[in-house]
Order: structure tokens, then C-alpha cells, then sequence
């Protein structure tokens, strides 16, 4: 049978129209929460929705961009008077591309720095009151290039590292509230952005799938169950925690076969000096 962790609560889900926020607020839902979908497109927020109510779930979508702080408090009070409260928070909203750090643009870097690191902090500190007040928990989609860096991504990378320190940060500072604050470093899973836009590449997913561990890439249902686990009370003693959920990818990914697979990625650039 099953369960029902998150019944009478909300959980609210960045990035939540698409790929891997969908996938976890779907998830979140199922297991009783109500759930807030946020992201920049409506129409894509409206399917999430839709999916969730036609699964017997609640759910509403706001749309809104994260780095948009007054935005983000207005969509914060919205959900705490439409749902109840927040007792989960999801950072998972992100922007990527891949290109090499000699090419990118000093307002390319700034973007992505911008929506991950910043919109982040925006949404984590416009929950605040909300997650005061049910003792709520955060958590933090970044990715083990925080750790070992990754070519090609230096904006995310930075931006993700940020947002570790931040995890931990707020950890240590928000605990005296019960708030717990969590991350998750996903590994390279399939979803349709990733699918069309790396998966697709050349023979990068061969690449890539050589140096997983458990052979296999991740769906983004890997790693919604552990993102439930994480936010449920099965986990009530965890915090400041990352937890790498990634057939072992991080233990070898940034050091396997990777001037081959950021070449195949940029496309006939010259090798990494
Ligand atoms: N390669 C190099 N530079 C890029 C780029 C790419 N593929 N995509 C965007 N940029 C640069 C732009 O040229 C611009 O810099 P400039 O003003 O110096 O020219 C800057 O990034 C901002 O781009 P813009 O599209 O105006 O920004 P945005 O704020 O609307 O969106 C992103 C930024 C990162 C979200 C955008 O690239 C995007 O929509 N990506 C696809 C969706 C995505 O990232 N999903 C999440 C996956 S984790």
C-alpha cells in the first residue's frame, strides 16, 4: 500500500512544470501533500496540475520568475492563504546551458547565477515565515559538480556550490526553528529538456553512462522518492545533509573519459589545454 507521508501538508515546488520538479511535486502529491507548482510558464504549471488532479491530488500553479524577489513573496503569501501553510520547500528551479567559460558572456554567467543562486535565496527567505510556523523543511536541488566542478558549466557550478554553502548555512541557523534544510546532488538522469538537449548529443549519453557505477542513467523518479524521503519524518534527524542520489556517479563522473565528453558536448572545439 501506498503511503501517505505528506498527508495535510504543502509543499511548494520551483521549476515544478517540467522534468525533474514535476516529477517530485507529482510525487508529493501522491503521497497526500497539496502542492504548489512555481515556474516561468503557466501553461506548463497548468500541466502539472492538471496531472496531478486527474491522480485525485491538489494542486495550484503560480508563475513567476525566482529572481524576482517581490514576486516570489507574493506567490509565498498566496500559497500559505490557499493551501494552508508551506511545509516543504523545493529549490529546484534552474538555468543551464553548456559553454565553454572562455565563450560566455559576462550577463550568461550572471543569468544562471542569478536564477539558481539567487532565486534560491529569494524563495528560501520569502518561506521563512511559513516554515517557522509548521517547523517546515528545505530542500535543495544542486548537483555534484558543486563538488568537483564541470567543464563547460562554470556559471552552474559556481552558482550550485553557493548554494550548498547556503544549505549548510541554514542548517546550522534555521535548526533552533526545526526547520530542517537538505540537498540533493541528482546525477544525470533523463528528462525532455535533457534528453533533447544532451542526451541527444553526439555519443554523449554512452559517455556518460560509462561512468555511472550502476550503468544506468536516472529517471527523474530516482529521484523524487529520495527527495520524499528526505522531506518526510522518516528522515526527522537529518539536516544540513547532501544527499548524492546518482548510481555513483560522483565517485568517478568528473574523472572518467570527461575531456571526451565535453568535447562531444561544445562540438569540435580544441581540447582543454
Ligand atoms: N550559450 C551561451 N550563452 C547563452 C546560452 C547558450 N546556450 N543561453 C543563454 N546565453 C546567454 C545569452 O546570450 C545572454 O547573454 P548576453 O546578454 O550576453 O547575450 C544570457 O545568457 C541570458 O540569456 P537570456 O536567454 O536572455 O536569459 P534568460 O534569463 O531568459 O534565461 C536561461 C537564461 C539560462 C534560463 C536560458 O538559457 C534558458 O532558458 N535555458 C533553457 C532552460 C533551462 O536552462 N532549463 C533548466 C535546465 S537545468
Amino acid at each position: 500500500m501506498r503511503q501517505r507521508r505528506f498527508e495535510g501538508k504543502a509543499a511548494l515546488v520551483t521549476g515544478g512544470g517540467t522534468g525533474l520538479g514535476r516529477a517530485m511535486a507529482e510525487a508529493f502529491a501522491r503521497e497526500g501533500a497539496a502542492v504548489c507548482v512555481v515556474g516561468r510558464r503557466q501553461e506548463k504549471l497548468d500541466e502539472t496540475v492538471a496531472a496531478i488532479e486527474a491522480a485525485g491530488g491538489r494542486a495550484i500553479g503560480l508563475a513567476g520568475d525566482v529572481r524576482d524577489a517581490a514576486r516570489v513573496e507574493a506567490i509565498m503569501r498566496e500559497t500559505a492563504e490557499r493551501l494552508g501553510g508551506i511545509d516543504v520547500l523545493v529549490n529546484n528551479a534552474a538555468g543551464n546551458f553548456i559553454c565553454p567559460s572562455e565563450r560566455l558572456s559576462y550577463n550568461g554567467f550572471k543569468s544562471v547565477v542569478d536564477i539558481v543562486l539567487l532565486g534560491t535565496f529569494n524563495c528560501t527567505r520569502a518561506a521563512f515565515e511559513s516554515l517557522r510556523e509548521r517547523k517546515g523543511r528545505i530542500l535543495n536541488i544542486i548537483a555534484a559538480y558543486a563538488w568537483h566542478g564541470e567543464p563547460g558549466a562554470v556559471h552552474s557550478a559556481s552558482a550550485k556550490a553557493g548554494v550548498l554553502a547556503m544549505t549548510r548555512t541554514l542548517a546550522a541557523e534555521w535548526g533552533r526553528y526545526g526547520i530542517r534544510c537538505n540537498a540533493i546532488a541528482p546525477g544525470p538522469i533523463h528528462t525532455e529538456g535533457t534528453d533533447s538537449n544532451l542526451w541527444s548529443v553526439a555519443n554523449v549519453e554512452e559517455l556518460v553512462r560509462a561512468q555511472i557505477p550502476l550503468g544506468r542513467l536516472g529517471e527523474p523518479d530516482d529521484v523524487a522518492r529520495a527527495a520524499l524521503w528526505l522531506c518526510s519524518d522518516d528522515a526527522s534527524w537529518v539536516s544540513g545533509a547532501v544527499l548524492a542520489v546518482d548510481g555513483a556517479h560522483h565517485l568517478h563522473g568528473g574523472t572518467l573519459n570527461f575531456r571526451e565528453a565535453y568535447d562531444a558536448f561544445v562540438g569540435g572545439m580544441r581540447s582543454a589545454p
